[in-house]
């Protein structure tokens, strides 16, 4: 993975030491400074009032700072997944872990243990968790959102879904947050989708770029133009 750039203030909120050390011993896929980052901009959105929401939770690994970062700001966590897994974590793939396959079933379900984690961390109350497909959940949506967080399937078709479908509901001054973003093709893993979203984002017009820390950039909302 290709490290981009980091920029960090020193009035950008961090995580308690209790809730950083549940997001490490969490299942996933996100290194800490990216973690840091997704701390500080959630807390900055939960200042909007409005919820914070998450496409891609895998484990419950950066939902954990989501849902801290809600609960100090007084909104909720909202997450989107099917706990099925993304194309890359099923079996005979790089990111296949065994522990996520149901026994009886055959099939992956992270929910189990996306469950298991939030309630270790103490913050199941600040969460509601939304079990679907991205697009299907979005296309039923209505309320304005202060943050997304783009993490879920990395093909071409999942990642421009989710832009498509929950950047729209992004309160003016909100904030849009892309993962794995790797501009050179040497550093990527699973693919630069969720690369050619970030320039579609920049390209809209609708968003000014906030930081960029590692494969995650933060853009805020400053326009129409979506
Ligand atoms: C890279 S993982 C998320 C990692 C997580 N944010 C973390 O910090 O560990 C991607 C997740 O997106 C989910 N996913 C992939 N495509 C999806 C879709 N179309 N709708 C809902 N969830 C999806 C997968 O089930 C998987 O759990």
């Amino acid at each position: 993975m290709g490290s981009v750039q980091t920029r960090t203030a020193s009035h950008e909120a961090t995580p308690a030491p209790a809730i950083l050390a549940a997001f490490e011993a969490a299942k996933g896929f996100m290194p800490v400074d990216e973690g840091l980052a997704l701390y500080a901009a959630a807390s900055e959105a939960g200042r909007l009032g409005l919820p914070l929401l998450e496409i891609g939770s895998y484990c419950g690994r950066s939902t954990i700072l989501l849902a801290d970062a809600a609960r100090a700001a007084g909104v909720t966590a909202l997450t989107v997944d099917h706990h099925r897994g993304s194309e890359e974590q099923q079996p005979g793939w790089d990111y296949h872990d065994p522990q996520t396959v149901d026994p009886e079933l055959g099939v992956m379900d992270t929910l189990p243990a996306f469950r298991r984690t939030l309630h270790r961390a103490g913050l199941e109350d600040h969460v509601v968790a939304l079990v679907g497909r991205s697009p299907r959940v979005a296309a039923l949506w209505g309320t304005p959102l202060a943050f997304v967080f783009v993490d879920g399937g990395h093909t071409d078709e999942h990642a421009t879904a989710d832009y498509e479908g929950w950047a729209p509901h992004l309160a003016e001054g909100g904030l849009l947050v892309i993962h794995d973003v790797f501009p050179d093709p040497v550093d990527e893993f699973t693919g630069q989708a969720p690369y050619r979203v970030y320039l579609r984002a920049r390209a809209s017009g609708a968003f000014t770029e906030v930081s960029a820390t590692g494969s995650l950039r933060v853009l805020r909302r400053t326009g129409p133009g979506l």
